[in-house]
């Protein structure tokens, strides 16, 4: 299911996607008000000689979390550690990434949310005055000592902004939520990304490919390396907009960018649960999949599109979904009956 061909998360022909990105801020499309922010920021702190406050970054995965993390370092001029909740098992594991960072290093933690609550209280000193409590011995002879730390950037990421603890959040100076990409943004995104890959496309051709990308770059980038493959073999080369009409139809996403997996979902919610409301746990049980998978991959574009609501007693899906489907909602020829 990961490997699905509109699947956000990194998979692995994915390889080249370091090539893909943007190193400076300049580089990064999209994201304009968040961008123009830490411009400011940045400018400021370097003037100031002081390391970046703290940034949080959230929103769902592909949009270019990490990617901002790298450009923010390297406009900092500084050096970057890369390391991720889960990877940071106990307290000791942080202590030892803290005191090795450099004055004014950066330090990213992908998916915070899932440090542990004995770590995270390790991080709190750290990031409000740059020291470490160290505890010697146990029992009645046990003291801690406090550490001056070299001064850092934390920059946290997460898929899942609330599932950050309110101590943690509230300890990054910046908290920046990104967004869905428009059309536009992606298709200026594919043609850059085809630029570096050698990859022949006019604007109609790019213009396909965005429009059918989810929102995410890491997609757009995706399907942009299968759909050259059809415009090799059978094309002239070029990925105009009639091959990649035809090359996305054979991948099975659709016009709005659904692919068999979405589909899959609203008719679950349309034929078993009436449309809904339906638990998220029912839902996940019903299409054989991890609660957290709809929540964080499924469901924020299918909220983005409209096709779904959340409500208080669980999922439901809209006519917009309805009629895209190509279905009559169920509610409204009922109420017609009653009429
Ligand atoms: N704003 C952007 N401009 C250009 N390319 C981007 C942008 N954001 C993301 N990308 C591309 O999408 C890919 C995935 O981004 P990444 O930072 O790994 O996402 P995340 O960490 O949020 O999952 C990157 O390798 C990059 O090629
Ligand atoms: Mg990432």
């Amino acid at each position: 299911m990961n490997n699905r061909i509109t699947s956000p998360h990194s998979i692995e022909s994915d390889g080249g996607e370091v090539g893909l990105r943007p190193l400076r801020l300049q580089d990064y499309i999209g994201q304009e008000q968040i961008k123009a922010n830490l411009e400011v920021f940045i400018q400021a702190a370097r003037q100031r000689g002081e390391p970046l406050d703290h940034v949080l970054l959230s929103g769902p995965p592909g949009l270019g979390k990490t990617t901002l993390a790298v450009i923010i370092a390297k406009e900092m001029g500084s050096n970057i550690h890369i390391t991720s909740g889960p990877a940071i098992e106990r307290p000791g594991d942080l202590a030892g990434i803290l005191t090795n960072l450099q004055p004014g290093d950066v330090l990213f933690i992908d998916e915070i949310h899932r440090l542990s609550r004995a770590v995270e209280e390790v991080l709190y000193p750290g990031m409000e005055d740059y020291s470490l409590d160290i505890v010697l011995d146990k029992g009645p002879a046990a003291r801690s000592i406090r550490l001056q730390l070299n001064p850092f950037t934390l920059v946290g990421a997460t898929t899942r902004a609330g599932a950050v603890s309110a101590p943690l959040r509230d300890r990054f100076g910046v908290v920046n939520r990104l967004e869905f990409y428009t059309p536009q943004e992606l298709q200026r995104i594919v043609t850059r990304s085809a630029g570096i890959l050698g990859i022949a496309i006019d604007p109609a051709g790019a213009e396909e490919i965005a429009r059918r990308s989810r929102g995410t770059p890491r997609i757009a980038n995706r399907l942009l390396r299968r759909i050259r493959d059809f415009a090799q073999v059978e094309g002239k080369g070029v990925i105009d907009l009639a091959i990649a009409h035809d090359a996305l139809q054979r991948l099975e996403v659709d016009a709005v960018g659904l692919d068999n997996s979405d589909r899959r979902l609203l008719l679950t919610i349309i034929e078993k649960f009436s449309g809904g409301p339906v638990g998220v746990e029912t839902l996940a049980a019903a299409i054989s999949e991890e609660t957290t998978t709809i929540e964080d991959v499924y469901e924020p574009f299918l909220l983005q599109l409209g096709f779904i609501n959340r409500t208080p007693r669980g999922r439901v899906v809209t006519g917009a979904a309805y009629r895209h489907l190509g279905m009559q909602p169920l509610g409204q020829g009922e109420l017609w009956e009653n009429f």
